[in-house]
């Protein structure tokens, strides 16, 4: 049997975990790994934060901290955050640690003594007055392509450009806000063209081949784009120090170290274990190495990491790289920045004991093919009509039953329609163990919940409780039957619902070892065994604590809109989006017809506001910075298509767009002679 190295995307340790990073690999991992657990597989499932880079120390700048206290804060919630919620890795580690440290200096050493680097000299912009180099990121001027002020020296938000920092026109360093110099810099460069033409890399590409589409239409469009070498050294105060002579100052390229904290976690964790050569037997020979990453991840795993390692020359490239693409939120990008989105720590707090609702859904919607929408109303709806009223119905009507007639003590025998329901149970069974291997979670799981409807509509059938007073030995065989499906749904559920098929578990009596294997057993519960006391798996959402959460978004989005204290000359980048994001944004030209306060809401008025398209209500949150009624007939840009959603109580029907300088606000003017209804692109 092959060893298995499972490994999740290193978080950066510059904020906590949202339901994004969840359902784009953790819980897809889990799951696998739960899985082939089960299945008997050697394996071994890693992670660990990663604490190098311009997200770290632009964290630290914006709170106020060093980057140590940044990666020691957050390191510390997202390790708490990933044990709560039951992401059950073998190791979580820290690209901090000395192990990493050594292991990556020593894997750039072995390259950099192959001669594979190309050492080049260029110009990198350094800002005087900080006294140091500046990061793509740190850099922002005019965008040469749409003329954006703000683009930053790797992007224009404006127009999703991709840009180098020499691009921008008027650039300034966002450190000290001077006008930074060109200055020479040596780095070195992974010759990635020319590794792209070697057989080696050729032959890799072929194992591509059968991956993910998503996976494949992106590698296979960098390969097209015509691939360049790239910088695997940084001039930067963070991170690790390049181990070569005369590269005093700089450091490991972020992306060059991240992916080799997944070889020292597994160094590390076999260490903690007394076998400090075991990690060996899981990177080499014919070891199996499954990356689990979301889409912006896609092209370090499937063409940079793996032409490190093949470059390295001693370890495997990776067996697959089941990568998801993105979840949405309420119809909105997820974004730390913006502070839109669920934070897993404050579900875990805010939904004690309810870890496996939010697993069953973030599976459900699993952004497996293309982007996904969770909205609190769906998870109301995937709780409520599925884990409460199709899994939880009918294990509790079997298990009422068994109580009422049997005192719980299993009668044995079969039912008449045994043969028929066991063929059903093998089909789905064998199903959802071929979509587990093909990491089709959401399928998977939507099959094992067909498991549940198949013994709901078994029991509405043959209606036992009709039988029990004149055939009541039919009684004994439905519902041995019916139990049959709990056991099975128990052990097939293991990997999805982790919780909920433990107490599943106890309720039927039975132990904690079973196999996948198990599951293609006829017969799981026989005559005489005993069940535990019944009790409900789920409770019902009620309509208050899904408005409730629903009103903590709007709430983040009116503090959005309300500059604050911390003044910051430039705002950090938001998250990445592509053309396609921006262009389904349907804006505006508009009028404001009527504004009044919101009652007990002092940042919000409700606007009427005349689109073109129709009189519509905006609740705004710009009460602290203009007169009602100075702004009527005042010329505006709406989001019109923004997904409705109510604050305090009103349902706010689009977005006005505002420009905020020196924290006073403006209206993004669509200008004169527009009338109501103009798009603005
Ligand atoms: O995108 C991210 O959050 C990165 N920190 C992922 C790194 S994955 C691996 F390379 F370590
Ligand atoms: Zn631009």
């Amino acid at each position: 049997m092959s060893k298995k190295l499972i490994t999740a995307a290193l978080p950066y340790a510059n904020g906590p975990i949202h339901i994004g990073h969840v359902a784009g690999c953790y819980l897809p991992a889990d799951i696998y790994t739960r899985f082939e657990r089960m299945r008997g597989e050697d394996l071994v499932f890693v992670c660990g934060s990663d604490e190098h880079g311009v997200a770290i120390t632009m964290k630290a700048r914006k709170e106020g901290v060093t980057p140590q206290e940044v990666v020691d804060k957050y390191n510390a919630q997202i390790s708490d955050a990933f044990e709560r919620f039951g992401i059950r890795f073998d190791h979580f580690s820290r690209t901090s640690r000395p192990i990493h440290h050594k292991t990556a200096q020593e894997f750039f050493r072995k390259l950099y003594d192959k001669g594979l680097f190309i050492e080049k000299e260029t110009d990198q912009y350094y800002d005087e007055e900080a006294g140091q180099f500046l990061a793509d990121r740190y850099i922002v001027g005019t965008c040469p392509v749409c003329s954006n002020e703000n683009a930053y020296g790797d992007q224009c938000e404006k127009c999703g450009s991709t840009l180098s920092p020499t691009d921008l026109i008027n650039p300034k360093s966002a450190l000290s806000g001077s006008a930074p110099v060109l200055k020479k810099a040596v780095n070195w460069f992974l010759p990635m063209d020319q590794i792209a033409e070697s057989p080696a890399f050729k032959e890799y590409a072929k194992r591509v081949e059968g991956w993910k589409s998503n996976v494949k239409g992106q590698f296979k469009s960098w390969l097209n784009e015509g691939l360049q070498p790239r910088a695997m050294t940084r001039d930067l105060d963070w991170g690790i120090p390049v181990p070569v002579e005369g590269a005093e100052g700089k450091v490991l390229y972020v992306w060059f170290d991240a992916p080799i904290g997944y070889i020292s976690a597994t160094k590390e964790y076999f260490e903690q274990q007394g076998n400090p050569d075991g990690w060996k037997a899981y990177w080499e020979g014919d070891a199996e190495l499954i990356h689990f990453i979301g889409k912006d991840n896609i092209v370090f795993h499937s063409i940079i990491f793996p032409m490190m390692l093949m470059e390295h020359g001693d370890f495997v490239l990776p067996t697959n790289v089941p990568a998801n693409e993105f979840l949405n939120l309420e119809g909105n990008k997820l974004s730390t920045s913006r502070n839109w989105a669920v934070w897993l720590h404050e579900y875990l707090d805010e939904f004690p004991g309810k870890n496996d609702e939010l697993r069953y859904t973030l599976t459900s919607i699993a952004p497996e093919t293309k982007d996904s929408d969770f909205t609190w109303k769906d998870y109301q709806l995937k709780v409520n009509s599925e884990l409460v009223a199709i899994l939880g119905n009918f294990v509790n009507r079997v298990m009422v039953l068994m109580q009422k007639y049997y005192e719980g003590q299993v009668p044995g025998g079969v039912s008449e329609r045994h043969t028929e329901l066991l063929a059903e149970q093998a089909k789905q069974t064998a199903q959802i163990t071929k979509l587990l291997e093909s990491y089709r979670f959401r399928d998977a799981q939507s099959e094992w919940m067909n498991m549940a409807r198949l013994g709901n509509k078994f029991l509405a059938d043959l209606e036992p409780w009709k039988l029990w007073k004149t055939e009541p030995e039919k009684v004994a065989g439905i519902l041995t039957d019916a139990l049959n499906i709990c056991a099975r749904l128990a052990i097939l559920g293991e990997p999805f619902l982790p919780e909920t098929t433990q107490k599943l578990k106890q309720q039927l009596g039975l132990s904690d070892k079973f196999t996948w294997a198990d599951a293609g057993k006829a017969e799981l519960m026989g005559a005489g065994h005993q069940l535990g006391a019944p009790f409900l798996l789920f409770t019902n959402i009620d309509d208050e604590i899904i408005e409730k959460q629903i009103a903590k978004l709007g709430q983040m989005t009116e503090a959005q809109n309300t500059p604050t204290e911390e003044t910051n000359p430039i705002a950090p980048q938001k998250a990445e989006i592509v053309y396609d994001d921006f262009a389904k944004m349907d804006i505006r030209a508009g009028i404001i017809l009527e504004a009044v306060k919101v009652p007990k809401a002092d940042k919000l008025l409700q606007l009427t506001v005349d689109t073109g398209l129709d009189k519509r209500t905006i609740v705004s949150g710009i009460a602290e910075h203009f007169n009602p009624e100075d702004i009527i007939g005042q010329r505006v840009s709406v989001l019109v298509n923004l997904a409705p959603r109510k604050l305090r109580g009103i349902e706010s029907q689009g977005m006005i767009l505002m420009t905020e300088t020196d924290g006073k606000l403006f209206f993004v003017d669509p200008g004169e002679g527009t009338t109501a209804g103009s798009g603005i692109s």
